[in-house]
């Protein structure tokens, strides 16, 4: 029986240069779909999966996250004033528990894998789960309590995956697959943004991990790869020989809100899945199409 996923990390310090001007003075990760913050969707994800410690690493100008986990009285106090209950119970359900959760800061954006590195003090020596908000997934049961449900059975570095056109290969963390067994596959390697001519497949990482802490060590190192960043991927292969590594092709859909194409398309997939909004997101599409 493996350790259970307690913490999760919440790499938030990018830039999101890829939605400027958008993303100038607010934070990518509080760009919303519909009415909820991408940052949000990856912690209900969190807490849906039964993780008790959310640790933040957060960068200059990103203050306008802790603000939306945390309590605004005036506001509270006009919901409350004007009888808006229901609006007043989203705001409470937001709420994270006091105490457990932290924000520590990356003071340069150098790369995921020293990220993950600045939370190591509040990792410790257990499995922790990292969630890139950037990573919207969209599926009846969270990905990453799908995720948890299958850890039991692989421990050591379980990630979420998926088939990638070969084209985008170098935009990805990709697995040297060994083995498929249904949905899990294991592999022997990974290569972070490999050229598509050399990528030894397809299967690729999308923002979802458990990890084995011995990841650290092996981020304490501050190696340099691809793009010129300390990658989370290329420490995660230097245990491979001892850690098993196995990606979940999980059920349910992806979308890179990172892109602004991957956003719209989350965007109308969420709005068709919400009752009140699904009739008008229906009509939208229906009258903008060719
Ligand atoms: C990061 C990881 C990469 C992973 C991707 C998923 O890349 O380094 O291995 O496949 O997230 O979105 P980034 O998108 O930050 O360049």
């Amino acid at each position: 029986m493996s350790q259970r996923v307690r913490k999760a990390v919440f790499p938030v310090g990018g830039l999101g240069t890829r939605f400027l001007p958008a993303t100038k003075a607010m934070p990518k990760e509080m760009l919303p779909v519909v009415d909820k913050p991408l940052i949000q969707y990856a912690v209900d994800e969190a807490r849906e999966a039964g993780i008790e410690e959310m640790i933040f690493v957060t960068g200059r100008g990103k203050t306008a996250i802790e603000n939306h986990f945390d309590r605004d009285i005036e506001l509270e106090q006009v919901l409350k004033s004007r009888g808006k209950t229901a609006e007043l119970d989203d705001l409470q359900a937001l709420m994270l528990d006091a105490g457990n959760v932290i924000y520590t800061r990356q003071q340069e954006a150098i790369g995921l894998g020293h990220a993950v590195w600045c939370a190591r003090h509040w990792i410790g020596d257990e499995p922790f789960a990292v969630l890139l908000a950037d990573d919207l997934v969209q599926a009846k049961t969270g990905c990453l309590k799908q995720m948890i449900d299958r850890y039991n059975e692989t421990g050591g570095h379980l990630v979420a995956v998926e088939n990638v056109p070969r084209e985008h290969t170098n935009r990805y963390g990709v697995l040297d697959v060994v083995e498929t067994k249904g949905n899990l596959v294991k592999a022997r390697d990974l290569v972070e943004k490999p050229d598509p001519a050399v990528a030894p497949s397809t299967m690729s990482i999308i923002g979802r991990y458990i990890l084995d802490p011995s990841v650290i060590k092996e981020l304490d190192r501050h190696d340099v790869g691809a793009g010129g960043e300390i990658q989370l991927t290329d420490a995660m292969a230097r245990t491979l020989d001892r850690v098993d590594f196995h990606g979940l092709q999980f059920d349910g859909t992806r979308f890179d809100c990172g892109s602004k194409r991957g956003f719209l398309e989350a965007t109308i997939s969420f709005a068709l899945e919400r009752p009140d909004l699904s009739d008008a997101m229906q009509d939208i599409v229906n009258r903008y199409a060719k």
